[in-house]
């Protein structure tokens, strides 16, 4: 069979010598390894049978799920039955290849799925699905004849979700594992436990729980306290996800960190620390914690309790121990833990993890189960079987597989996708450091320096979600998808002939596909993006548009809604102020989401908020969430953490009698350790601080300086306007704070020069 990608990239010349109905093939993602036109033609109907083989639990499974998908996208209400004499929808057990693998042939009697294993048939569904639902249409439908032979490039294709910064329902958990499922990814590493939150329910230990399963999170000084926040999965929860979970296909590997992560155990149970005092509100904070457990037998007693009760809720062969950022102060300013060094004669507290994850690794091997952990376990004499998720680039990758260990790809920033994926009113918070869906479908997951013979080591690739800024579901969904189906693509296809804007086409049908299933994905790869250039003075501007995507842009700029019909976008437009310009990325005919609709005006061209301007380092770069009001819309501020202080190019200074300045405070929550000496704020002349504004760069000359003791009491925004002295032009604008401490910090949501 020929597999074709449509006319683009290497297939182009393949597919333009094929006939007409080659290139009707249908548009699936992720893309099937080989996938041809064949004879005839499908017409499903609301009384089309699927045959499901007497006694097999696994097809009846995937049979079941094909009708609940027909059912949601065409609103066909389809039965399983043991034979039909008519076209219908056959499922046949018989080998195809490897795990996973499937055929799908698609004629004038029906489509037969054909696997070997159960992930085989559930994958062969959701291709007909896909293929049922090419026209985005309700009711029965008519398919050409088809052939599709299909298998994963690789066994490991995950996102990781962490609960235990902010807590997701099991009805949310259960509706990713579906929203997974449906772009064939199939493991779920499960992040339960950190610093900040204990999530599974443990019998033996339910202060676990019961303590640490919430929490308040922080507010700047004087700021009202937030509602506590916070939840856990019962036994019973978990048990019926992981059970929802094995129906789609999903594997679940949970994660018990450990030896650091450990303050929502040791807030629990203070015996299984160092003794260090835990100050109040501690678990509310973000980064690097230096709680670590302690290595008595007691607390080995301790985990083998909870890793035996997590055994039995979860059947995966992998269990993740974590191992990451274990700071070692409070272990090194332990006697009990350097008379323990010494008693084991090791080097030092790096080896004395490697021992612990060796212990670690003995009771889930004699347990017949292996050992997953982060890729400093690499750090010391790493176990032989244990498995690597490589996070701190793919470095952990390619040490691991020389050393002859599997490995899981999932560099941070690449597939970390708790980082931004745009900039621009509509993204949640998250790191700073855009990842956009481009940059995600690029990463190769079969990296060169990885040498041939050693590339059976990677297992695969997840993209991590930390929620550390996630608070809502809605803004968990928005970071994943649609970059999750970047990455189920990159695990699941081929290499050869990967093309983005051909993934951009595939993908804007499955995001409208998948919406009956609850979702509402990101729209950042879509949305328009403007960027004026503004010359102080004059009555018009000059605006560029750009998305991500590469998808046409459409605009009107006389207030009439964008269609079809609307002027393409082909280079930066000349508007004469003031006036409205209205835009829209279009697939087609249709709009994709992402639509601008913006007054531009005097007032509007000398405005910019953060998202418009860059910060003036980018060691952290987060976007947070404000810490006020309790309910209702917050702002979100993005800062470095380590230099508050944002730069406007190219301001159009001229004219400007003041500037306004909308600030806001924000808690210093952040556990940076040593790094705390690195985060510069220059000294203020006033108790509370001031913003101060300078001409070119922050060593400029001032030109305001805007006192924040106005704003002090403030918990929300503040809007603050100072005299501006006489400038002339455009010229770049140096904005940042001063201040007498850390907390609260303080940071910009917009600036407006003032004529
Ligand atoms: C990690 O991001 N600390 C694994």
């Amino acid at each position: 069979m020929i597999s074709c990608r449509l006319a683009l990239a290497l297939a182009a010349a393949l597919c333009a010598a094929m006939p007409a109905a080659a290139q009707q093939l249908p548009r699936l993602l992720p893309v099937p390894a080989e996938m041809a036109p064949a004879a005839g033609r499908f017409a499903l109907t609301a009384s089309t049978a699927l045959v499901v083989p007497a006694g097999d639990a696994g097809a009846r499974a995937a049979a079941d799920r094909l009708a609940e998908l027909l059912r949601l996208s065409r609103g066909l209400a389809l039965r399983t039955a043991a034979a039909s004499p008519r076209p219908a929808i056959r499922f046949v057990r018989a080998a195809t290849g490897k795990a996973e693998s499937y055929r799908l042939e698609i004629g004038g009697d029906g489509a037969t799925i054909t696997a070997g294993d159960d992930a085989g048939l559930l994958y062969g569904a959701v291709t007909l699905w896909q293929v049922l639902t090419q026209d985005g249409g309700k009711g029965p439908v008519t398919v050409a004849g088809l052939g599709i032979h299909d298998a994963p490039r690789f066994a490991w294709r995950g996102l990781m979700l962490d609960s235990a910064r902010h807590f997701q329902s099991p009805a949310y958990v259960r509706q990713l594992i579906d929203w997974m499922a449906v772009n064939k990814l199939n493991t779920l590493h499960w992040h339960l436990v950190d610093d900040q939150g204990w999530r599974v329910e443990i019998r033996k230990y339910p202060k676990l729980t019961g303590i640490s399963g919430w929490r308040y999170p922080a507010v700047a000084p004087g700021a009202p306290r937030l509602p506590r926040t916070g939840g856990f999965y019962t036994q019973a929860e978990i048990r019926a996800i992981v059970a929802h979970a094995a129906k789609r296909g999903i594997t679940i590997v949970p994660e018990i960190e450990m030896p650091g992560h450990a303050l929502a155990a040791i807030r629990a149970y203070p015996e299984l620390g160092m003794g260090v005092p835990i100050p109040p509100g501690t678990e509310s904070d973000w980064g690097v914690f230096p709680w670590l457990y302690n290595v008595d037998d007691k607390t080995f007693a301790f985990l083998e309790d909870v890793l035996t009760e997590v055994m039995e809720l979860f059947p995966s062969q992998y269990i993740h121990v974590g191992g990451d950022e274990a700071v070692k102060d409070q272990w090194k300013g332990s006697p009990a833990i350097q008379a323990k060094i010494k008693a084991l004669g090791i080097k030092d507290e790096t080896a004395l993890q490697a021992w612990f994850v060796h212990r670690i690794a003995g009771f889930l091997q004699a347990h017949h189960r292996k050992l997953i952990g982060w890729d400093e376990i690499l750090e010391g004499d790493v176990p032989a079987d244990a498995t690597i998720t490589s996070w701190r680039g793919i470095e952990g990758a390619i040490t691991a597989a020389k050393a002859g260990h599997d490995a899981v790809l999932s560099p941070s920033p690449t597939l970390y996708v708790n980082h931004r994926q745009g900039q621009g009113p509509d993204e949640p918070p998250g790191r700073g450091d855009v990842m956009d869906l481009r940059t995600v479908y690029a990463f190769d997951p079969a990296p060169s320096e990885i040498p041939a013979e050693q590339q059976h080591h990677i297992l695969g690739l997840q993209a991590n979600l930390w929620t550390e800024h996630a608070r809502t579901e809605a803004r968990a969904t928005w970071q994943f998808f649609p970059r999750a189906s970047a990455v189920a693509e990159i695990g699941w296809s081929k290499a050869q002939g990967r093309d983005y804007a051909d993934f951009v086409d595939r993908l804007v049908p499955q995001m409208d596909r998948m919406k009956p299933l609850g979702m509402t994905p990101a729209t950042s790869a879509f949305a328009v993006r403007p960027t004026l250039d503004y010359k102080a003075g004059e009555k018009r501007v000059s605006v560029t548009l750009a998305n991500q995507s590469g998808l046409p842009i459409r605009y009107t700029i006389d207030g009439t809604p964008v269609t079809a019909r609307a002027p393409l976008y082909a280079g930066p437009l000349a508007l004469s102020l003031p006036t409205r310009l209205r835009a829209a990325s279009f697939r087609g005919t249709a709009t994709v989401g992402g639509a601008i609709d913006q007054r531009l005006d005097a007032r509007s061209v000398r405005f910019r908020n953060d998202e418009d301007l860059k910060t003036c380092s980018r060691k952290v770069v987060l976007a947070l969430e404000d810490d006020y009001p309790a309910a209702g819309k917050r702002a979100v501020f993005l800062t470095d953490i380590f230099a508050p202080c944002w730069q406007w190019e190219a301001a159009p200074v001229g004219g400007a009698k003041a500037i306004a300045l909308t600030v806001g405070q924000i808690p210093f929550n952040f556990q940076l350790g040593a790094d705390l000496a690195h985060v510069k704020i220059p000294p203020s002349a006033t108790p509370e601080g001031e913003f101060e504004v300078r001409a070119g760069t922050c060593e400029g000359p001032l030109l305001a300086t805007v006192p924040l003791a106005a704003a002090a009491g403030n918990p929300g925004l503040t809007r603050l306007v100072a005299p501006f002295p006489v400038r002339a032009g455009n010229e770049t604008l140096c904005i940042r704070t001063t201040a007498r401490g850390l907390d609260p910090m303080w940071a910009l949501e917009s600036v407006e020069l003032v004529q």
